[in-house]
């Protein structure tokens, strides 16, 4: 049986508190232990709030990111549920925070991809921060020539240098220019759009000191994530647990600032508008999108346990997103 999600930090315990505690040290993973292409994961897992091996449950990655970075409750299972849908085992309940890997069990028949988070083209996807598009190269690993702009963007748009919300606009739409003019096989459609455009925006949330909290996350602090998949020293998570209500107006600031349409390149520099695709302001569109499209192309006509199985987790996705947009259920199944 599937456990249930975790329920969200008591109050009391969902306030300010010193991430890296004697109980998680960082260690470097072994050369068999799984990172893949989200530093907040990677970090989680190098102290030992995921398993080091990189493959965990769902209902622990939530833990974890409520944990360590104060993620809310139902942000967290948003994120969890619709990446364990796209890239876990609903037959083991195991998915890989990076490549493809034996550990999570024996697959599902095709054409499901149980491919783990480094899986181009479910939720990884193209124009990231600091990996390359998957037509250039592992879209999984730290670019050490990406990140350099991400600095460099802080440096020139950033309040003193900082990652900051105009740092971030300006960074976010060089990405989308940049990869129309260079990638012939560029995507950025439904759902990649959406956590294109809330990554983004959650470093200088999540990775920014919460006795700080001041939306401005330093080169040094980026640096400690992403290059080195560590926690700075003595780092404190979030002052109150953040979701859809802090993050969702940041987004819409940075997509106001340049607006665009969801497409594809069909070579380079041309790219074709689909209009008729979510856009990114259409949170119900993205997550019926998800349920009756992305999920089914994976699992089109699942028997017994495996239709069970993905029928609670997509349960569990429906009740994340419940909680702050008013989406019609879809059930792309037979139900229960
Ligand atoms: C990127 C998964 C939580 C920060 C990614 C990617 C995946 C992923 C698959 C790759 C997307 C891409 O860039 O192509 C998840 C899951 C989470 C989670 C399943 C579950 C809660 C978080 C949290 C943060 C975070 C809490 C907080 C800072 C990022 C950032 C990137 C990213 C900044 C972009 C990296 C880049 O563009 O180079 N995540 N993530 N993630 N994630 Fe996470
Ligand atoms: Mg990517």
């Amino acid at each position: 049986t599937i456990p249930d999600p975790p329920a969200p930090l008591a109050a009391g315990h969902d306030g300010l508190k010193l991430s890296v505690d004697p109980a998680h040290p960082f260690i470097l993973p072994g050369p068999d232990d799984i990172r893949g292409p989200c530093p907040a994961l990677n970090t989680l897992a190098n102290h030992g709030y995921l398993p080091r091996t990189g493959v965990a449950r769902p209902d622990e990655i939530v833990t974890a990111v409520m944990e360590g970075l104060n993620l809310g409750n139902d942000f967290a299972k948003f994120l969890v549920y619709q990446a364990f849908l796209m890239n876990g085992n609903p037959l083991t309940n195991l998915m890989s925070i990076g490549t493809k890997t034996s550990l999570t069990g024996q697959d599902p028949p095709t054409p499901a991809l149980v491919g783990g988070l480094s899986q181009h083209g479910t939720f990884e996807g193209d124009t990231s921060m600091s990996r390359v598009d998957a037509f250039f190269g592992d879209p999984a690993a730290f670019n050490q020539t990406r990140f350099n702009n991400f600095l460099a963007f802080s440096t020139q748009y950033g309040f003193n240098g900082t990652y900051d919300i105009n740092a971030t606009a300006e960074y976010r739409h060089h990405l989308l220019q940049d990869s129309i003019q260079t990638n012939p096989e560029l995507d950025f459609t439904s759902p990649r759009i959406l956590s294109a455009y809330s990554e983004a925006v959650f470093p200088l949330v999540y990775f920014v000191d919460g006795r700080l909290n001041n939306r401005q996350l330093t080169q040094a602090a980026a640096t400690s994530f992403f290059a080195n998949q560590r926690f700075p020293a003595d780092f404190y998570r979030q002052p109150a647990p953040v979701t859809f209500d802090i993050i969702e107006p940041m987004v819409g600031t940075i997509f106001n600032r340049y607006p665009f349409t969801p497409g594809k390149n069909y070579g380079v520099n041309n790219y074709v508008l689909m209009p008729d695709t979510p856009a990114l302001g259409d949170f119900c569109g993205i997550y019926t999108d998800i349920a009756l499209r992305v999920i089914p192309a994976q699992y089109p006509s699942p028997s017994s346990d495996l239709r069970k199985a993905l029928n609670t987790n997509l349960g569990f996705l429906f009740d994340a997103v419940k909680v702050h947009h008013a989406c019609t259920q879809v059930f792309p199944y037979e139900r229960d």
